[in-house]
């Protein structure tokens, strides 16, 4: 289906050429002055120097052309040289009932279906989930989500950090207790405890790195305990992430790439692209145009060891073999830029993926807490995911007593806990991923304002009225639209009419926050309406009918939205 913007611009086009102008001075936009039009166009401007006329004069020449559209119910051209726009009332009930009934609203599919692979997770196997890895989690479930919707093949890998030193502290740790297998709680204390002797023991560090080794080449003892640790884990970060609604299609890790590291690396030199330096082989990827210096890739430490670079490089030889993907998104902590960098030109450079492979670092910025300092737990130590989550769900339960909805003890918690994953994804995704921001419970939780739990509450407002609706006989297939009849009516109509250009920017731009943005004008405009419409109470029937059409498209609208931010909505709150 078309994007409103596009339909419009195409008939302003045509009005340009009429004209005698350039079409390509017609595009259109949203108003920013929205109490004297709806769109405008400000081509005229543009078109002064090729025409040598007054704009005033080339705006007047074009509205004429406009008259008797059927787009427009007002077109006039305004000092300087503006075109100001009115959507026919008319035309915008046709754009409702099509997108009512297109496929996704009008999203539908993409000119080209890509296959896309989002790296998001990277927790490391054996320490448990922290914070840290919460926004990665949030961030990069719903950049897949998005992609899936806008009609492309995605696939989420968590890519687990399941081949480094901890796992040799670890195994060092245990050797030295004599501990045998250890349980998922045991091993949740032995990594800090191990990582802490390794500080101030050289020996047992010493010992951690050799069993690294020993596993990284194959030991059989080390890999016998290795793989324990890894179903443990595995299963414990299933069920976390299961509590937040995020689920990887891959499970692999740093692990899997190893067997792909000596062919790549042998390649590379072949090539010609990796050389010795300093005792190291390394890939320089330094550019002309680069404004600050980019260091060497390092791909083989002077004791051949591979570093993580080694590790994303390989992972990608991998992915490649796997699935070829044309776009491959990273949601990593953005101190990780140089990282990424680095991987990017050399995977190019070398030829490990295609010239025109999208790779895409979506670095995002850190959660802090009310100090404005990275977010501890009242103690001041790391917080453990699953407080965070408790904390917050006990604080939903409050809002909920204070609201006063009734419903079984059962009911309650299940709708504590949507609430509290809305409020805490909708308050990470709501600010731009690369920004640090501040996390706040009081204000995350508030059913009011720009938060997860106003846009449920909207969401549940309209549940209750199509309740009502259907309870006093009425039937809720076959609704049509009418043109709007009031402002508020109208106003909420041209937001829903914004959604299929929101959700495909929002895929181009890799940005939940858009998605957010839209959702909370969505909601302030129903709410409005809500306020200024006796719905259910409407004597004209058509009207009426026309009104439950619009329920319906603004509901199945932000479902889909918060569906795609990995949220969903109770029936009650
Ligand atoms: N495990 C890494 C860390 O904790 C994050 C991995 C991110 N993904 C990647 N392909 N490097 O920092």
């Amino acid at each position: 289906m078309k994007k409103l913007l596009d339909i419009l611009t195409n008939e302003v086009a045509h009005a340009f050429a009429d004209a005698g102008y350039d079409e390509k001075y017609a595009k259109v936009t949203v108003s920013n002055r929205p109490d004297l039009c709806q769109f405008q166009c400000n081509g005229a401007m543009a078109a002064v120097k090729e025409y040598k006329k007054a704009p005033l004069l080339i705006a007047e020449d074009v509205v004429k052309k406009l008259e008797g559209s059927a787009c427009f119910k007002k077109a006039v051209a305004v000092k300087p040289g503006f075109i100001n726009l009115d959507l026919d009332d008319t035309a915008l009930k046709g754009f409702m009932e099509e997108m009512s009934k297109a496929d996704r609203y009008g999203v539908g599919e993409p000119e080209k279906k890509e296959t896309i692979i989002v790296d998001y997770g990277g927790p490391n196997v054996a320490k448990p989930l922290h914070i840290g890895h919460l926004r990665a989690a949030i961030i990069g479930e719903s950049v897949k989500r998005i992609g899936k919707y806008a009609g492309h093949e995605v696939l989420g890998d968590i890519h687990l950090g399941d081949w480094g030193l901890q796992m040799g502290l670890i195994i060092a740790y245990m050797k030295e207790k004599g501990m045998d297998l250890p349980t998922l709680s045991e091993l949740e204390k032995i990594y800090p405890e191990a990582s802490a002797r390794s500080k101030e023991d050289e020996d047992f560090k010493k010992k951690a790195m050799d069993i690294t080794y020993g596993l990284q080449q194959g030991d059989e003892e080390y890999t016998r305990i290795w793989k324990h640790i890894m179903k443990i884990s595995v299963e414990d970060l299933k069920k976390n992430y299961e509590k937040l609604s995020v689920f990887f299609e891959i499970w692999k890790g740093e692990s899997d790439a190893q067997p792909f590291i000596g062919p790549m690396v042998e390649k590379m030199k072949a090539d010609g692209f990796a050389k010795i330096s300093q005792g190291a082989l390394v890939v320089d990827v330094s550019e002309e145009s680069d404004t600050k210096e980019i260091p060497p890739c390092m791909i083989l430490k002077s004791d051949n060891a591979s570093l993580y670079t080694t590790t994303d490089l390989a992972t990608l030889v991998q992915r490649v073999k796997d699935h070829d993907p044309d776009r491959i998104i990273y949601v990593v902590d953005k101190r990780q830029d140089l990282h990424f960098v680095q991987v990017f030109r050399c995977a190019k450079k070398t030829g490990i993926v295609k010239d025109d492979t999208k790779l895409f670092f979506l670095g995002f910025g850190t959660m802090n807490g009310a100090d404005g300092k990275p977010f501890k737990t009242r103690e001041g130590g790391v917080m453990r995911l699953e407080t965070l989550l408790s904390d917050v769900y006990e604080k939903c339960l409050e809002r909920m007593k204070e609201n006063g909805a009734e419903m079984s003890d059962e009911e309650r918690s299940d709708t504590a806990k949507k609430i509290a994953l809305a409020a805490i994804k909708y308050g990470d995704l709501s600010n731009q991923a690369s920004k640090d921001y501040i996390f706040d419970i009081d204000k995350f939780t508030s059913f009011e304002g720009n938060t997860g739990p106003y846009i449920l509450y909207t969401i549940v407002r309209i549940k209750s009225i199509l309740r009502k609706y259907e309870e006093s006989g009425g039937v809720l297939s076959d609704k049509s639209f009418a043109p709007p009849s009031s402002d508020a009516e109208r106003q909420l109509q041209l937001s829903l009419a914004g959604y299929n250009a929101m959700m495909q920017g929002a895929f181009e731009e890799t940005a939940p926050h858009r998605v957010c943005a839209y959702i909370y004008e969505v909601a302030n405009a129903f709410n409005h309406f809500y306020h200024e419409t006796k719905i259910l109470s409407e004597a004209d029937e058509k009207k009426k009918d026309s009104y439950i059409a619009l329920l319906l498209l603004t509901k199945g609208i932000l479902e889909d939205c918060i569906d795609v931010l990995g949220f969903e909505a109770p029936e009650k709150m």
